[in-house]
C-alpha cells in the first residue's frame, strides 16, 4: 500500500549490544563483566559451549559495521557501551581511555554518514567487581550507575542525543536475580526480582535527572529506558482470564514500567497486593515486594523522555489452564496463571519467539492508553532462525513485514512512535543460545577469522522498506533470485 508511508524523520535502524558483537573481551584494558566470568568459569551454561570472547569482532570491524548501516540506508543505529570497557572495575576512579576512544571512533564513523547513534548504557554486562558487591541488590548500585552514566554523557553527549539507561529490566532482574537463566545467576526466587526491580528503576531515575539537570541544557538530547514488552492477552473473554492476563503483564513488565510511566507511580497495585498476601501466608514478616517511599515514588515517576519497547512475541494467558506448579515463593507463583502459544502461530528457532498476529500492535496500543501516550521507540524487534539456514530467510521477511504493518497501523492511530530498530544488524552471540540462534539481517561467518558479514535476503527487503518508506509485499530482491 503506497499510500501508507513511514514519516521522513522516522528513525529506521538496527540494534546490537556490546557483549554480543564486540569481542576484544580483555583488550586494551577492558575489565571482566559477569558474562566474561560465566562463559569462562561455567562454559556448559552456553548451549554450544561458545562465548563472546571474539563474537563478531566489532572491536576491530567497526568500520565494516557502519558500512553495513550504509548499505541498508539506515538513519539510526542502537548499540551499547560495555561498562567494563570504559570503567574496568565499574568504579569511576579508573577510566580506561582506550575504551572511550573505541566508542568515539564508532560514533564518529556513524556521524560521517548521518547515522543517528542511540546509546544503551547497560545491556547486561555488569562489571564483575560490582557483582561481587551485590550488583543490583546493593542500594548503592544507583550511585555506581550514576557515576558511569555521567562519564557516558560527558564523553559522548556532545554528539549522541538518545540515551537508553537499561535494556530489558525483566531480563536483568527476573532472569539474572530471580532465576538462574542469566548471569549473575543469583536465583533468589523469593525476592531477587523485586529487589533488583526497585534498585534498577531508582538507578534509572537518578541517571535521568542527572541528564536533565547537568547535560540537557547544553546537549539537548533525550534519556529513556527500554523494557521488553511481549504481549499477554486473555485466553478467553472470561473475567478470570482477563485478570490473569493483567497480573501476568504486571509481573512481566508492569513492575518496571508502572513506577516510571504511570500517573500514580510505584509497583502495580494488583500484583503488589497479591505478593503482600502470599508473603504473609508464607511466613514472611513483610511483603517480599519492597515498597517505594513517597520520595522515591516522586523521583521515579515521569523520569523518562521516551518508552523504549523491545517486542518479539505474545502468549495467551489463562487463570486455570496451562499452569506450571511453582513450589517455592517466586514471581511465577505470585503471578499464578498459565500461558501458552497456540500451535498455529509459526515458531522461530528460539523457544520464546513465535509469530503472533498483531502482537506489536496490541502491545503498543495497550501501553499507549495505559501510560498516557508517551513517546515510543521500538528499540528491538526481530526473528530467529537456526545457524544452518543460509541467506534465504523468507520467514524473517514475513515477520518484519507484518511487524512494520503494525507500526503503520499505530502511526495511523496517532501513537507517538518515533523509530524502529530491527534486531539485529548482523548475527551475534545470542546469550545462552551461543551462535545456534541467529537474528541478523546479515550473516556472520563465525568460522572465518575475518568474521565476514553477508547480506541475507531480509537485508534487501528491509533496505527497500527503509529507502522507499513503504512496504512493498511483492518486492523480491534481484540479487537473491
Ligand atoms: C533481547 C535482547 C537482545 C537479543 C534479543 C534476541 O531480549 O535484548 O540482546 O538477544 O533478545
Amino acid at each position: 500500500d503506497k499510500q501508507r508511508r513511514f514519516p521522513d524523520d522516522f528513525l529506521f535502524g538496527a540494534a546490537t549490544a556490546a557483549y554480543q558483537i564486540e569481542g576484544g573481551w580483555n583488550e586494551d584494558g577492558k575489565g571482566e563483566s559477569i558474562w566474561d566470568y560465566v562463559v569462562h568459569n561455567n562454559p556448559a551454561y552456553i548451549k554450544d559451549l561458545s562465548n563472546g570472547d571474539i563474537a563478531a569482532d566489532s572491536y576491530h570491524n567497526y568500520k565494516r559495521d557502519v558500512e553495513i548501516m550504509r548499505e541498508l540506508n539506515l538513519n539510526a543505529y542502537r548499540f551499547s557501551i560495555a561498562w567494563s570497557r570504559v570503567l574496568p572495575t565499574g568504579m569511576i576512579n579508573n577510566v580506561n581511555q582506550a575504551g572511550i576512544d573505541f566508542y568515539n571512533n564508532y560514533i564518529d564513523e556513524m556521524l560521517k554518514y548521518n547515522i543517528t547513534p542511540l546509546i544503551t548504557l547497560y545491556h547486561w554486562d555488569l562489571p564483575q567487581k560490582l557483582h561481587e558487591l551485590g550488583g543490583f541488590t546493593n542500594p548503592l548500585f544507583a550511585d555506581w550507575f550514576s557515576d558511569y552514566a555521567r562519564l557516558v554523557f560527558q564523553s559522548f553527549g556532545d554528539r549522541v542525543k538518545h540515551f537508553i539507561t537499561f535494556n530489558e529490566p525483566r531480563e536483568i532482574c527476573y532472569e539474572g536475580y530471580g532465576t538462574d537463566t542469566k548471569p549473575p545467576i543469583v536465583n533468589n526466587t523469593a525476592i531477587g526480582t523485586y529487589l533488583c526491580a526497585k534498585h534498577l528503576v531508582i538507578a534509572h531515575a537518578k541517571a535521568y535527572h542527572m541528564y536533565d539537570k547537568e547535560f540537557r541544557p547544553t546537549q539537548g538530547g533525550q534519556c529513556g529506558i527500554t523494557i521488553s514488552v511481549n504481549w499477554f492477552g486473555p485466553d478467553t473473554d472470561s473475567d478470570d482470564d482477563k485478570l490473569a492476563a493483567e497480573i501476568t503483564r504486571q509481573g512481566e513488565w508492569g513492575i518496571y514500567a508502572h513506577p516510571i510511566f504511570s500517573a500514580e507511580g510505584g509497583f502495580p497495585k494488583e500484583l503488589s497486593e497479591r505478593v503482600a498476601k502470599k508473603s504473609a501466608e508464607q511466613g514472611y514478616s513483610k511483603s517480599r515486594m519492597p515498597e517505594f517511599t513517597e520520595e522515591e515514588k516522586a523521583l521515579v515517576r515521569g523520569a523518562s523522555d521516551f518508552f523504549g519497547v523491545n517486542h518479539y512475541s505474545a502468549s495467551l494467558t489463562s487463570a486455570t489452564e496451562h499452569k506450571v506448579p511453582h513450589p517455592v515463593p517466586s514471581l511465577m507463583d505470585d503471578i499464578d496463571s498459565g500461558t501458552y502459544t497456540p500451535d498455529e502461530w509459526p515458531k522461530s528457532s528460539s523457544s520464546w519467539l513465535t509469530f503472533a498476529p498483531n502482537s506489536l500492535y496490541n502491545a503498543l496500543t495497550h501501553l499507549n492508553t495505559r501510560y498516557n501516550k508517551p513517546v515510543f521507540y521500538i528499540t528491538e524487534n526481530g526473528w530467529s532462525t537456526s545457524n544452518d539456514r543460509g541467506l534465504i530467510d523468507d520467514d524473517r521477511i514475513a515477520y518484519y513485514r507484518a511487524a512494520l504493518e503494525n507500526v503503520l497501523d499505530l502511526l495511523d492511530d496517532g501513537v507517538n512512535l518515533k523509530g524502529y530498530m530491527a534486531w539485529s544488524l548482523f548475527d551475534n552471540f545470542e546469550w545462552n543460545a551461543g551462535y545456534t540462534e541467529r537474528l541478523g539481517l546479515y550473516n556472520v561467518d563465525f568460522e572465518d577469522p575475518a568474521r565476514t558479514r553477508t547480506a541475507k535476503k531480509s537485508a534487501f527487503v528491509y533496505k527497500h522498506i527503509v529507502t522507499h518508506r513503504y512496504i512493498d509485499h511483492d518486492y523480491e530482491p534481484e540479487a537473491m533470485i
